[in-house]
């Protein structure tokens, strides 16, 4: 159909595809739109938690690294945590029992922050009832939290399912809530060594599957990390031919390096 204005034909307006999603916006209830759109399949739909809570599917997942990688974070944050630890979002596995385990071993107590209550229910469920862990519904890129709130802060895997926007608002965050010379732990996918096989293989799946994680390839971690200026100390070990990496941070201005 063509309109007239003032006597001149007007072509008509070609519909306009609708908007992309913007993927750090939220829905109602608070739920990223990267969750919805990308991982209600592993982490929203309570069937997706039910199938998924199982270490060796989480093993499988990892290519068998699970245990070598929890154990690996673990051992950066210490035997005995007393004072106050982060955890940022929640983990299948056995991961924050262990965790709580040296919490209550320093006397300490463990905060998990998770966007999805059905993960935070599911963890509840998992934890022994006299485990020093509070339960927290927060996102991870506005963290309800004073500066300086906490000892020690682990990010276990969570940021590659993010989009860059959220990756760096949460990096942002923990940064801001962990002590001048507390620790920050990371552990997330990395870009293989050349040799390795499954940098090709395993390529098509995370793009197809995890889409922001090939981000984590194509810019390290650190590199996010480096030029903040409240990071002190900054150490990177690889794991599995470089699929995985550890990253590990003190903030600055707690003393001397
Ligand atoms: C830590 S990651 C994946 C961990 C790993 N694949 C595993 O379970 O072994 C998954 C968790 O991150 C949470 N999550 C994702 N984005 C979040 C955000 N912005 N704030 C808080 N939690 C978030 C999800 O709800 C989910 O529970």
């Amino acid at each position: 159909m063509s309109l007239t204005y003032k006597g001149v034909e007007q072509a008509p307006v070609p519909a306009q595809p609708a908007p992309a999603p913007v993927l750090h916006l939220r829905d109602s209830s608070g739920v990223p739109y990267y969750l919805k759109a990308y991982y209600w399949w592993a982490y929203v739909h309570p069937r997706a938690v039910r199938i998924f809570e199982r270490q060796w599917l989480v093993n499988l997942i990892l290519w068998g690294n699970y245990a070598r990688l929890r154990d690996a974070a673990l051992g950066e944050l210490g035997e005995s945590l007393p004072g106050r630890t982060l955890q940022v979002a929640c983990v299948y596995g056995d991961l924050t029992c262990r965790l709580s385990a040296r919490a209550a071993a320093g006397r300490g107590i463990v905060d998990v922050v998770d966007v999805l209550p059905v993960q935070l229910d599911n963890l509840r469920r998992k934890l022994p009832a006299d485990a020093p862990v509070r339960l927290l519904r927060m996102d991870a890129t506005h963290l309800a939290a004073p500066d300086a709130r906490y000892d020690r802060a682990l990010v276990f895997f969570l940021l590659h399912e993010q989009p860059s926007h959220d990756r760096e608002r949460t990096l942002h965050e923990v940064m801001r809530v962990v002590r001048p010379g507390g620790t920050i732990v990371i552990i997330d996918y990395a870009l293989p060594r050349w040799w390795h096989p499954l940098r090709y293989l395993w390529r098509p799946l995370l793009a197809a599957l995890e889409p922001f994680a090939l981000d984590l390839w194509r810019r390290e971690v650190a590199d996010l990390l480096a030029d903040a200026p409240t990071i002190r100390h900054l150490r990177k070990k690889s794991f599995f031919g470089g699929l995985y990496q550890k990253v590990v941070a003190t903030r600055a201005g707690g003393g001397a390096a």
